[in-house]
């Protein structure tokens, strides 16, 4: 995978579509002095987008590019992204609630150096609205994961996954923020693992170097004893 520079704190854009609370979570965890990672820019698609009045508000440097002034040309508009987060220095992206499908323009050029984090425990519920799937699935367990980005959509080597249960009386937005508030903790932890260098991508797997064992077994409902 391609080299990232040992020593300095590692340069981060991140591509929003929204609310950015995930992009808040990253702020937030690059704030602590001993974090491996800085945001240099915050890149919205949508001018309307509320994560960027967030990022300003942080101090963060914003940028809109907005893709329907590239007239459906997809390459066009991801090649002004690059030009963007090279001109601010970003050596790793970070989508977060970016909705936009990229294409391999934009996938190649920062293979292994980009990461998105997706709102169910992949490769389950792909796509949208995968919360109203998960529950009429009857799944006992949802999730959130976060994963290196290839052309396929919601594929890619995965980094870190959480798993949160489903409970009874459970409709869509009670699931959903049970999930976002697992993906505030597993963003950030994906970028320091990132930053800290101990993701290596093999075979289309990630393995991550020092990485403790957790045996313990999540279950949903919870093992009946007696
Ligand atoms: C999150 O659920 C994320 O997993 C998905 O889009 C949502 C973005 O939420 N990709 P936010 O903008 O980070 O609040």
């Amino acid at each position: 995978m391609a080299r990232l520079k040992v020593g300095a704190r590692l340069k981060v854009g991140i591509l929003i579509s929204g609310r950015g609370s995930n992009m808040r979570a990253l702020i937030a965890a690059c704030r602590a002095p001993n974090f491996p990672a800085e945001i240099v820019l915050v890149i919205s698609n949508e001018p309307g987008a509320a994560g960027l009045g967030r990022a300003k508000d942080a101090g963060i440097a914003t940028r809109v590019i907005d893709h329907r002034g590239f007239n459906k040309e997809r390459p066009a508009f991801e090649r002004a992204l690059t030009a963007a987060l090279t001109e601010a220095g970003v050596e790793f992206v970070c989508n977060a609630g970016f909705m936009r499908l990229l294409t391999d323009t934009f996938v190649s050029h920062w293979r292994d150096r980009l990461i998105n984090i997706h709102p169910s425990l992949l490769p389950a519920f792909r796509g949208l609205d995968t919360h109203k799937r998960a529950l009429a699935a009857g799944a006992r367990l949802h999730g959130c994961t976060v994963h290196f980005v290839r052309v396929a959509m919601d594929e890619g080597p995965i980094i870190v996954q959480a798993a949160v249960p489903v409970l009874a009386g459970d409709d869509e937005a009670k699931l959903a923020a049970r999930v976002l508030a697992a993906e505030h903790r597993c963003y950030p932890l994906a970028l320091r693992l990132a930053a800290e260098k101990r993701l290596r991508v093999e075979g289309e797997r990630c393995l991550i170097d020092g990485a403790p064992a957790q045996e313990a077994v999540l279950m949903n409902p919870p093992p009946i004893l007696g």
